[in-house]
């Protein structure tokens, strides 16, 4: 049978997925088979403080490496001889339809590992109909990122000073905002020992050192951050606060990270009063703060320990993700930290995630090939959960249920 018409034969979703030649990724992303792949490639391509500063974690790694070992303590009990042949992953969240249940999780300073790497993680997602959070810690302005994905969520680091929370909210929802993720995981500064090893600061400091690293990774010094100078200017924080803040590179300027250890819940409530949108809290790790979110308006949370960048030790949320689930009432709990396959995205599901978010690899994505890169990393994990969720014997991903599910 000629391609084409075996091609509609095939339901919609296995249709756009396996699109021949026109959708086929550029030859460079070829060998780039699934989404660990894409950080093999990032470490040759991105100088040593930014490969460190994206890959790293808190202090000895332990929240790290457990988000990923998590998922290895459930195995699948699959349902067999069910027609699985009409397939779907289209997920519906806070009133819309997405075409899968993952978005992408906010990553600071994607601009820099990326030339323009908001706009590109933005622009994927827009474009495969699935939501990219941009970080508070970006550097690209909020208001050019949603015009250019009119249906992104902006992630805050807010202060505990009700002027400054005011003036950040006014301009995010003046923007065109509809979701509002506010993470709570970061009264301080996590311990993050490996910047210190690899020479990451923000902003980050000249020196010979600095120079050696962009001059022995001539495609990240000339692809990413010498036409970004040339055409952009030097990037500043654009959207930690409704003022521009320091820029990405400096001797002498610092951060403003000042009274993010006051925020507190009388914070929250103010903040809910004044957002219009979805609220959700990312950085929920028990079943209590869960609750006291719900109680106070939150729309949803995240269950996420920041990619273990933060307390060291904090619980794996797949391991935390039932108590959440039960605490929360049919409030939606979506997750991230340690997604990297479709069968994590289907374990997340099956104890009750009605969403999932995967940060690091789409950041590798966008930093080997932009938007076509992340464009690839999320048809690769579409294609997994499709395939998976025939392998489970099921039709929709969200029909997977704890049955499913063994503990080892
Ligand atoms: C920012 O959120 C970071 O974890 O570096």
């Amino acid at each position: 049978m000629p391609l084409a018409a075996a091609s509609d034969k095939l339901p919609s979703l296995a249709r756009n997925l396996f699109r021949p030649a026109s959708r086929r990724p550029p030859r460079t992303l070829r060998h780039i088979l699934a989404l660990d792949d894409f950080e093999h490639c990032a470490r040759r391509r991105l100088p040593r403080p930014l490969f460190g500063y994206v890959s790293g974690a808190a202090e000895t790694h332990l929240s790290l490496k457990d988000n990923r070992e998590a998922f290895g303590t459930y195995a699948f009990k699959p349902h067999v001889l069910v027609d699985v042949s009409r397939r779907d992953q289209q997920t519906t969240l806070f009133g819309r339809a997405y075409a899968s249940p993952f978005g992408i999780a906010p990553m600071g300073l994607a601009a820099l590992s990326a030339y323009r790497g908001d706009l590109a993680l933005a622009r994927a997602a827009h474009a495969a109909n699935i939501p990219m959070v941009l970080s508070g810690s970006s550097l690209i302005r909020l208001e050019d990122v949603i015009e250019a994905a009119p249906d992104a969520w902006f992630q805050a680091y807010l202060p505990g000073d009700q002027r400054r929370i005011d003036a950040l909210l006014d301009r995010v929802a003046g923007a065109g905002y509809r979701t509002l993720v506010l993470t709570v995981d970061i009264p301080v500064a996590g311990n993050r020992e490996n910047n210190v090893r690899s020479g990451f600061s923000t902003p980050l400091r000249p020196s010979l050192r600095l120079a050696w690293e962009g001059l022995t990774h001539p495609r990240w010094l000339f692809g990413t951050f010498a036409r970004t100078l040339l055409r952009h200017g030097m990037p500043h924080f654009e959207n930690s606060y409704a003022e521009r803040g320091a820029p990405i590179l400096s001797s002498s300027v610092l951060r403003d990270f000042s009274g993010r250890d006051h925020l507190d819940w009388v914070h929250f409530d103010h903040i809910r009063r004044r957002w219009r949108g979805a609220l959700v809290v990312k950085g929920i790790l028990s079943g209590r703060d869960a609750a006291i979110a719900r109680e106070r308006g939150a729309d949803g949370v995240i269950v996420s320990n920041h990619a273990g960048r933060q307390l060291d030790g904090a619980a794996a949320p797949l391991r935390v993700l039932p108590e959440i689930v039960a605490a929360c009432g049919g409030m939606p709990v979506l997750m991230d930290s340690g997604v990297r396959r479709g069968t994590d995205v289907l374990k997340a599901l099956a104890l009750g995630a009605a969403f999932v978010f995967v940060g690091r690899p789409f950041t590798y994505a966008a930093a080997i090939a932009g938007q076509a890169g992340v464009a690839h990393a999320i048809a690769l994990l579409q294609a997994e959960i499709d395939r998976n969720t025939a392998l489970l014997g099921l039709r929709h991903c969200t029909d997977i249920t704890p049955e499913f599910l063994l503990r080892r």
